[in-house]
């Protein structure tokens, strides 16, 4: 029966799968015999094979079957026309494009929508009939926040997703494991290759006592990131538990794994309880609840599981934080803001209170944060700062307008903004203060790096809970403390705000509000995808071609970089990311942040043909219209940074061969192979020092590519005499069969054929 349990109330092709994660664990745990984190469970039960995975945390690599894909309309574009070069009839794994990235916040709500859908007309309609096309569901512009929608309706406990955007764990407030990657991961998953993850290290959060009074559940993670830094999370999932956990609700749970994001954590979950049993139900999804019930043995950690690292937290003496600014893990409990704030010269005026975003917009978040407002606004107050609200979802806003906290938030002088990320991802034409005015503002946002709000690097940002910062937006001064401190009422009256209270449910349910949901058509085959070959935004890829079966010769060297080559130097991102769904138009960006070795300048290398100088991308295009591959060298840990797929798929498109390095970041070097190109590495790291920019290089040994052996470089220096040195490799049998192919895309297309 199980087996014909839907997974939610728009897909008729996806159930839950308790039963076979069961059965898989149970192959990992007759082979490990040891008790598992819940973490570790999900993980384990979602293995691509289960009988010969290598199992280590921190060390293994993990072939893993997600049940899901989520992705944002930045981040969409790119994945979606890499899909369809692969030209599979539709997705492999259920997926979602979420229309929130591209909206600015500038004068309301309504307006600022209409505005979004005028300007990105092209993209939206091309994400939606895409989506139709490919079996994929499709959320409007105006239906809210990626993981808020998510949260609402495809979250489940137990489940394994990846989204492209970095706050996909934010569904791990229903106990599952939802991980942020980039696109290169979404598109091999949605072309049903199995996805490959580093296992994670676990750090356990214990819980104790209960929450109450002026904390709230974002204080948990503000104070965890406090302890471990933004870097404290890397490389492990963050799982809580202990008897504080049930004083959590299930929105409660998603604002502390959203954030945690901030430590660098693969993800965050909490172990199934009974407040996500009464969210699932809240959101029409009681039938996921049963069926989860009947598995809960699996859905939290096995006795005695041991953890990488342990911390606990008592919830009975948590303080309410505030951290900031310019980095979200510099925690200040409130008691302590008003000194801290002095001593390091914080501007004091609260310019701006903003509440909302994917992080602290449920129906609990709202109903304080109104209650709080109401209590101002019952002493003849307003808000004294800028108080903009964003509501995660259409649902919530529909919710809030009827239940009254809208009427609220609008008499206490509030700006209802639309259902999307907007000032959250700097898309916020803010003119209350000039560009390089210092000023403060307070947010129950998840970042706050320099910039990121309103491109001020001036603007002193604070992250904290929506309670904090209502209660400072009537204050309108960071040193205010409502536990401790009195306000003059509009009669000169001394009063202290009370206690913040809301439900964590709506009492009459949820009310959808518009329909904002586009389902994939029953006859899919008459759908065109909307790409005008004039546009600048968009370009339909052609798949690239098969490997010719023979050694390179006579190589040129486009550019040997020196010092560090990050993905920014790669791809930069900045006015660039309007064209991440045009290849050839992002390409006009490829290295020209790197810097040439010859001369020590950035976008400057001579043609080898011309010998006349000129910039990277066009050298390139020089090259690759003479029919002429190319390699470029570079030093350390090629690639670092962000896991960018344009900074592989430029290199090919511009008719690269190989990238030699001393070595990669592994995200590049696998970037770069599924692309079809060659991430080699120096086996000896000299001769990074003895090769030169003008020299040309073959690459031998290619038909004869497996794992482990390594390929000959020989180096034809511009005067001098040949030699030759080894290249490394990673590929293994599965990769090299990419190589072969033109693609990892391709070689699935073909597989599928
Ligand atoms: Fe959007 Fe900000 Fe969340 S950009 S997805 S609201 S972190």
């Amino acid at each position: 029966v199980e087996d014909k349990v839907k997974q939610n109330n728009w897909e008729n092709f996806s159930f839950l799968n308790y039963k076979k994660n069961v059965e898989t664990l149970s192959i990992v745990r007759e082979r490990l015999k040891r008790p598992f984190t819940f973490a570790e469970k999900i993980l384990y039960g979602h293995l691509d094979n289960p009988h010969e995975q290598d199992i280590e945390r921190g060390v293994s690599y993990l072939k893993l079957r997600p049940d899901r894909v989520a992705c944002q309309d930045a981040t969409a574009q790119m994945a979606i026309l890499q899909f369809m070069s692969a030209g599979m009839p539709q997705v492999a794994t259920p997926t979602t494009v979420h229309c929130d990235h591209l909206i600015e916040a500038q004068i309301g709500g309504e307006k600022d929508l209409a505005r979004a859908i005028d300007i990105n007309n092209e993209v939206y309609n091309f994400l939606a009939t895409a989506c139709a096309k490919y079996n994929i569901g499709f959320w409007r512009p105006g239906s809210g926040i990626i993981h808020q929608i998510v949260l609402e309706n495809y979250a489940f406990p137990g489940s394994l997703m990846i989204g492209t955007d970095s706050h996909t764990p934010n569904a791990g407030g229903l106990g599952m494991l939802a991980i942020g990657v980039g696109g290169a991961d979404a598109v091999d998953v949605m072309a049903g290759l199995p996805w490959e993850l580093k296992a994670p290290k676990i750090i356990g959060v214990k819980l104790t006592g209960k929450l109450s009074g002026w904390t709230a559940p974002k204080d948990i993670i503000l104070k965890v990131a406090g302890i471990l830094t933004v870097k404290g999370g890397t490389g492990a999932i963050v799982e809580y538990f202990g008897e504080g956990v049930d004083s959590l609700s299930c929105t409660g749970m998603a604002t502390i794994c959203n954030m945690g994001a901030e430590i660098g954590a693969t993800t965050s979950t909490f172990p199934y309880n009974a407040r996500m049993a009464d969210y699932l139900n809240a959101t029409k999804r009681g039938f996921v609840a049963d069926n989860a019930n009947l598995f809960a043995d699996h859905l939290k950690a096995d006795e005695g599981a041991e953890y990488d690292q342990l911390i606990e937290i008592d919830l009975n003496t948590l303080e309410p934080h505030v951290n900031g600014p310019f980095t979200p893990d510099l925690a200040t409990p409130i008691s302590k803001m008003k000194e801290v704030a002095v001593e390091n010269g914080w501007p004091t005026d609260v310019k701006v209170a903003l509440i909302g975003s994917c992080t602290n917009s449920s129906y609990e978040d709202m109903s304080r944060a109104a209650s709080i407002a109401q209590d101002a606004l019952n002493h003849g107050m307003k808000a004294k700062s800028l108080f903009t609200v964003t509501p995660g979802s259409e649902q919530i806003r529909a919710t809030i307008a009827r239940d009254g906290q809208l009427k609220v938030f609008e008499e206490f002088g509030g700006l209802l903004l639309a259902n999307a990320c907007g000032p959250c991802i700097g898309q916020w034409d803010r003119r209350d203060v000039q560009k390089g005015e210092k000023n403060t503002i307070v947010s129950s946002y998840n970042r706050n790096f320099t910039g990121r709000n309103d491109s001020n690097p001036a603007t002193h940002a604070f992250v904290t809970s929506p309670d904090l910062v209502t209660a400072f937006a009537i204050a309108g001064d960071l040193r205010f403390n409502p536990l401790t401190d009195t306000l003059k009422d509009k009669d000169g009256n001394e009063f202290m705000l009370a206690e913040p209270t809301g439900a964590g449910l709506p009492l009459l349910g949820y009310d959808p509000g518009s329909d904002t949901y586009q389902a994939p058509p029953e006859d899919r085959s008459v759908v065109a995808v909307a790409v005008a070959p004039t546009s600048d935004r968009l370009q339909v890829l052609q798949p690239f071609k098969p490997w010719d079966g023979s050694d390179a010769h006579n190589l040129p060297i486009l550019i040997k970089s020196k010092g560090k080559t990050t993905t920014d130097h790669i791809s930069q991102a900045g006015p660039w990311l309007k064209y991440r769904g045009h290849l050839e138009n992002i390409s006009n960006n490829y290295m020209i942040g790197a810097i040439n070795a010859e001369n020590d300048k950035a976008n400057t290398v001579k043609n080898a043909f011309t010998g006349e100088y000129a910039g990277v991308p066009d050298t390139a295009r020089y090259y690759r219209d003479h029919n002429q591959k190319w390699v470029v060298v570079g030093g350390d840990n090629f690639g670092e940074g962000s896991s960018r797929e344009h900074a592989a798929l430029e290199p090919r498109f511009l008719g690269g061969f190989a990238i030699i390095a001393k070595s990669f970041a592994r995200i590049h070097e696998t970037n770069l192979k599924k692309q079809g190109m060659l991430p080699l590495t120096f086996a000896d790291p000299a001769a990074y020092d003895k090769i030169n920019p003008e020299d040309t290089v073959d690459i031998v040994g290619l038909t004869s590519l497996i794992p482990g052996k390594n390929l000959k470089l020989v180096v034809h220096p511009k005067d001098g005499e040949t030699w030759e040195t080894e290249l490394a490799h990673t590929y293994n049998n599965e990769q090299i069969e990419w190589f072969k192919a033109g693609s990892a895309l391709n070689k699935m297309a073909a597989a599928n054929k």
